[in-house]
């Protein structure tokens, strides 16, 4: 099952990304979605959630062919940003790119290679598709090289979510041996002691089967928890290779996974806890959950956007602050707006990918009233309890 846990350790800035740290590119991420405040998912699983991201990475002007391997482990962990894109706002004000190696993990695991996490291996590709909905999507690339696996991994700088519901229009492609991740995560020095709500697509599996896993996998043992994972056939038998929408829904005591609008997973048992961080990663490590990957094969994790509703734990703990509207705005919108008089939704009713579409507007109801549509998650009118309910006055 995936090792992960030993996986995401303490990144180091890059070096260089001071110098550049004006620059403004094409927004690739809006919070679409400032006239409401609140958002509400759909499905079993639903909720109703504080603040909403949109990364967009369809339309990126400065998207082109993939940037050569670097084949020098120092290189490869010293690497620059592939592209200015990745030093903009847009970019580091939502994510901070990795290049930690497991040479200090790989003792206590079944790692058999190096694996260095490097910059060059993130970058926004031009797409050769024929589709004229996107002409770029984000690509974090593992390759297979003589000394080292070079691999990908970029992690949220947001800490504190706390229950979301995130979805990846996403493809895998390329050579056995790697493991694609999308997952929440909460670092502990203990493996027991970890939580995380993985999607884990294995370029060495079935096309077709997706592993949805709430860590840890394994108890102190090494023995296998069967009630931690679900192997899931995609619906439709649709590969992995082709475009997806993969949705996890972490809430309170339950972590649910849809593919495509349809529900493939719901796990119960070590439901994340506490407040979490996202990491999207393409790795390997020669293990026996990833496989090896033979000399210089490639694979590839594409994502053309992402999209999170979510709570946080506390207020918003990213790297720095922003005003709302501008580019990698931060969801300080909702002063003035307390509890949830304006209801979207980020699944009904919407026609625009990544623009929540209006439900429900009870602005100007008197104050006791509590809205339609709000149901039993009805929030308290904010004039009886004081904005200061919601964290964010
Ligand atoms: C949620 O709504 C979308 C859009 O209407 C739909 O495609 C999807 O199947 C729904 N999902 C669930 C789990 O009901
Ligand atoms: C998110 O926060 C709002 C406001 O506190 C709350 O009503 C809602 O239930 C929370 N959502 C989840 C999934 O906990
Ligand atoms: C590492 O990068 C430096 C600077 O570009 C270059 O001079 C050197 O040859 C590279 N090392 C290897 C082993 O490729
Ligand atoms: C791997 O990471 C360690 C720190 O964990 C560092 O000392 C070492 O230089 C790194 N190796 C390479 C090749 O970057
Ligand atoms: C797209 O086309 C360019 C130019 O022919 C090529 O270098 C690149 O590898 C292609 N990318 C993919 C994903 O096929
Ligand atoms: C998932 O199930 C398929 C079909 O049984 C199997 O081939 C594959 O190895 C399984 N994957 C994992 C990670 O267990
Ligand atoms: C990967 O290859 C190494 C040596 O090349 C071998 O020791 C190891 O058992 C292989 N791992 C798997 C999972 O096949
Ligand atoms: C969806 O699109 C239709 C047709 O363009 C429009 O009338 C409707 O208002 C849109 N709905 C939302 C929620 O934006
Ligand atoms: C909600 O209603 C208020 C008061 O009628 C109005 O000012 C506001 O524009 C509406 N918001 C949306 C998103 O429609």
């Amino acid at each position: 099952m995936g090792t992960t846990s030993t996986m995401a350790l303490p990144s180091s800035l890059l070096a260089g990304i001071l110098l550049f740290s004006n620059l403004r590119l094409t927004s690739a991420q809006t919070d679409n979605g400032n006239e409401c405040s609140c958002f509400r998912t759909n499905g079993s699983s639903a909720g109703y959630f504080t603040y909403h991201r949109f990364h967009d990475w369809r339309n990126i002007a400065i998207a082109a062919n993939p940037p050569a391997a670097i084949s020098s482990e120092i290189n490869a962990t010293a690497a620059f940003a592939t592209s200015n894109f990745f030093i903009s706002d847009a970019w580091t004000g939502d994510w901070t790119t990795q290049n930690w190696n497991n040479s200090d993990s790989r003792g206590s695991s079944d790692a058999t290679i190096l694996m260095i996490n490097s910059p060059n291996n993130v970058y926004i590709e031009k797409s050769n598709d024929t589709s004229p909905d996107y002409t770029s999507y984000l690509t974090l690339r593992t390759k297979r090289l003589p000394d080292f696996q070079s691999a990908a991994e970029v992690d949220s700088n947001q800490k504190n979510f706390q229950y979301l519901s995130a979805r990846f229009l996403a493809r895998v492609i390329g050579s056995p041996g790697a493991c694609a991740g999308m997952f929440t995560y909460l670092p502990n020095n203990n493996a027991q002691l970890i939580q995380e709500a993985d999607i884990e697509i294995l370029t060495g599996g079935p096309r077709d089967m997706v592993q949805y896993t709430n860590q840890p996998s394994n108890d102190k043992n090494g023995n296998p928890y069967p009630q931690a994972t679900v192997n899931s056939t995609n619906p439709g038998i649709r590969d992995w290779t082709l475009w997806n929408t993969y949705r996890l829904d972490w809430m309170p005591k339950m972590t649910s996974w849809y593919v495509n609008g349809l529900k493939v997973a719901q796990i119960g048992f070590q439901a994340p806890r506490d407040p979490s961080s996202l990491i999207l990663n393409m790795w390997s490590d020669g293990g026996g959950w990833t496989g090896n990957m033979s000399l210089y094969d490639e694979a590839y994790l594409q994502i053309q956007w992402m999209e999170v509703v979510y709570n946080t734990s506390g207020t918003y703990a990213g790297t720095s602050k922003r005003d709302e509207h501008g580019v990698g705005g931060l969801l300080e919108k909702r002063k003035g707006t307390p509890g949830c008089k304006v209801v979207c939704g980020v699944d009904e009713k919407v026609n625009v990918t990544g623009t929540p579409a209006l439900l429900y507007n009870n602005t100007g109801m008197a104050s006791t009233w509590r809205g339609e549509g709000m149901g039993e998650l009805a929030w308290i009118p904010a004039v009886l309890v004081g904005g200061a309910l919601f964290g964010y006055l």
